[in-house]
């Protein structure tokens, strides 16, 4: 099934969801741009998708700084000036720094939220215009268990995730007159470097509570990624799907 075919998906980010989530719509068809500030991860994603056989034709880089609305626009023009238009915004860009709140610092607390949340704002802010002249658009927003249970993360990531579900609500409700779906996908502990650079302990206890019985693969994402991106969604908006395993809150 084709679901991507003659459709512009652009991923902000250039990591490990990210990856999952291009190869699974370059699978279905889709042409993909990469938009990371990380030199090395866009030519590390570029890298691995020659080696998984995809012509660099259907993929593109751009660099991309969520924490700017210029750079976030800039990314846009490139994408619009190569493909013409974006049909998907998938938003992965992010970053964790776990902390209990007596030892994070203000800066701690900024970056995060300026990153999670402010470079989803600005991304979105960035496609929306052609979005709405073509009257289609799918968003997606990579939220995170940890912004519906709060639990073994900081309060500037949890703040951060649960920020961008109410973005949803408010972008699915406020842009569906122009048929842009605006969802997010809340991954529980994923398969991946951000899994493995948390502390031994938390990685075991929160493994050890998956009622699945297993850590998350990439390619679980990037399934609920694709149909949230897709036409199969068409008729969803605003909506938080949980892809963890069954860790309830
Ligand atoms: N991996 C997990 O277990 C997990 C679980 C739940 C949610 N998530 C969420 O999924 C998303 C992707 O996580 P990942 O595992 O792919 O992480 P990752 O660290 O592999 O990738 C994140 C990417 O974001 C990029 N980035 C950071 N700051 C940026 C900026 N200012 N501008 C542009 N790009 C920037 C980084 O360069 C990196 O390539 C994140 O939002 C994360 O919070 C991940």
């Amino acid at each position: 099934m084709e679901r991507f075919a003659d459709k512009v998906v652009m991923i902000t980010g250039a990591g490990d969801v990210a990856l999952a989530v291009g190869k699974r719509v370059l699978s279905e068809g889709a042409k993909v741009a990469f938009a990371d500030f990380s030199e090395q991860a866009l030519a590390a994603a570029a890298e691995e998708m020659k080696a998984s056989g995809y012509e660099l034709e259907r993929v593109m880089m751009v660099e991309c700084d969520v924490r700017r609305q210029e750079s976030c626009d800039a990314a846009v023009a490139d994408v619009l000036k190569k493909w013409e238009k974006v049909d998907t915004l998938v938003a992965t860009a992010g970053i964790i720094r776990h902390l209990p709140i007596d030892e994070m610092s203000e800066k701690d607390w900024q970056d995060v939220v300026d990153i999670n949340l402010g470079g989803v704002f600005r991304s979105c802010k960035a496609v929306v215009p052609g979005m709405k002249k073509r009257r289609y658009g799918r968003i997606v927003i990579i939220s995170s268990i940890g912004g519906r249970t709060g639990r073994n993360v900081g309060v500037n990531y949890a703040a951060s995730k649960a920020g961008v579900n109410g973005m949803a609500i408010n972008l699915g409700y406020n842009l569906a007159p122009w048929n842009i779906t605006v969802n997010t996908v809340a991954p529980g502990p994923l398969k991946g470097k951000m899994f493995s650079s948390m502390p031994q302990e938390q990685q075991d206890s929160l493994a050890a509570d998956v009622p699945l019985q297993r850590i998350g693969e990439l390619s679980d994402v990037a399934a609920a990624v694709a149909y949230l991106g897709s036409d199969d969604a068409a008729w969803t908006t605003g909506e938080v799907l949980d892809v963890n395993g069954g860790l309830q809150y």
